[in-house]
């Protein structure tokens, strides 16, 4: 667990680059930095591995104040990546990700091996091995960088925008692959962002920072989205803060009808206003009036359990039948959730998180 205690860092300037920072990023959880730019993220993070050193109050690292731990020591147990991966130019990848456990005094072989593995673990190909960063995508390059930080296997990583630099779609896939990794790894993670959507997918715990260095809100996402502080964090998470609460509504409790789904060629009963064709193997082909006029109409389809209640939602908006199909992993049905059924569903969500409903979980 890293414990920030009272923590302010006064630049020689003046600049109070962090006002009196407590919180915690407890052991095994990612923790999220985020805020508008100069409001001391990368600043806080430095100070956990004694880059910058905290002006007064501490940081401590499992208890013990990283103040009194020598930095090469104190580093050796915290990986880091920054945004554009900062690579080194003229070493191949596999001598990059092979950096720290070779000043560690690993052999060679042994250093390599590691190295090999890992540029698996992150999503490359071991054909990258030999190429240097020039010759890599910034995607690529940033996976390298997770590598790299990851190689001593150390208990902490601290991330600096790593995903900043790239495009959006391999932001996703970067992202996923750190949530995928981290379901592996445990690693207790304080990644910094500006980017608010960012932090919410990735975030167990999000600390909002407002210029000046100050907590504005420590929250876990669902929270956070749901009872916003005051203005500053309302504003800070945009538009549409209802809908994105709905992605931590799960779907498993979502009663599913089996009465709407036929096969095809169905000539049966018709008092249904729209009616769901499926093929022999199960899977769903559209929706068709129930007088048999027409048809088949799109569908949306969400898997119960796994996907949230936000494309439960988005599969319904998608037919015209206004129900969404619920699938299996093979994308076969099983069975429908009715406009009904997702209002009720929804109307029990809203009420769980009613803002007075629950304790206050800002400035804990
Ligand atoms: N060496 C320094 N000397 C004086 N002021 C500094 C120094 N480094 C940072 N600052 C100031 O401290 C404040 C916090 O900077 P910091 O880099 O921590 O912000 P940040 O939240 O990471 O911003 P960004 O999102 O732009 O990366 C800013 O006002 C910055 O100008
Ligand atoms: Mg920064």
């Amino acid at each position: 667990m890293i414990t920030f205690d009272a923590v302010t860092k006064r630049y020689p300037d003046g600049t109070v680059a962090v006002d009196d920072l407590t919180l915690e990023a407890p052991t095994g959880e990612i923790t999220v930095f985020v805020g508008p730019s100069g409001c001391g993220k990368t600043t806080s993070l430095r100070m956990i591995n004694r880059m910058i050193d905290a002006t007064e109050g501490s940081i401590l690292l499992d208890g013990r104040p990283v103040r009194e731990i020598d930095p090469p020591t104190l580093r050796r147990g915290i990986g880091y990546v920054i945004q554009q991966a900062g690579l080194f130019p003229h070493k191949n990848i596999v001598d990059n990700i092979a950096t720290v456990p070779r000043l560690l005094g690993w052999d060679r072989r042994k250093a390599r091996d590691r190295a090999m593995q890992l540029l698996e673990r992150v999503g490359l190909e071991p054909g990258m091995a030999e190429r240097y960063p020039f010759q890599l995508s910034g995607g690529q390059q940033q996976r390298v960088g997770v590598a790299r930080a990851l190689a001593a296997d150390p208990p902490v990583l601290l991330m600096d925008e790593p995903f900043s630099a790239v495009d959006p779609v391999v932001r996703t896939s970067l992202q996923d692959e750190l949530l995928r990794l981290q379901a592996e790894l445990h690693k207790t993670i304080v990644f910094v962002t500006h980017d608010i959507d960012e932090a919410i997918k990735l975030g167990d715990r999000v600390a909002v920072l407002r210029v000046g260095g100050r907590l504005a809100q420590l929250a876990d996402p669902e929270t956070l989205l749901a009872q916003p502080t005051d203005d500053f964090v309302r504003e800070f998470l945009g538009h549409d803060r209802g809908i994105r609460r709905l992605q931590f509504v799960p779907t498993d409790g979502l009663p599913l009808r089996s009465g709407l789904t036929v096969p095809e060629g169905y000539d049966g009963d018709r008092s249904e206003p729209w009616l769901l064709t499926v093929t022999p193997d199960g899977r769903p082909v559209g929706w068709v009036p129930g007088d048999g006029k027409g048809g088949p109409e799109p569908f949306g389809t969400f898997r119960p359990g796994l996907d949230s209640m936000r494309a439960a939602l988005d599969a319904a908006l998608l037919s015209p039948s206004g129900c969404a199909v619920a699938v299996d992993d093979d994308g076969r049905v099983l069975g429908v959730a009715t406009r009904d059924d997702l209002d009720a569903a929804l109307t029990g969500a809203v009420d769980g998180g009613r803002p007075h409903a629950r304790p206050e979980r800002g400035h804990e």
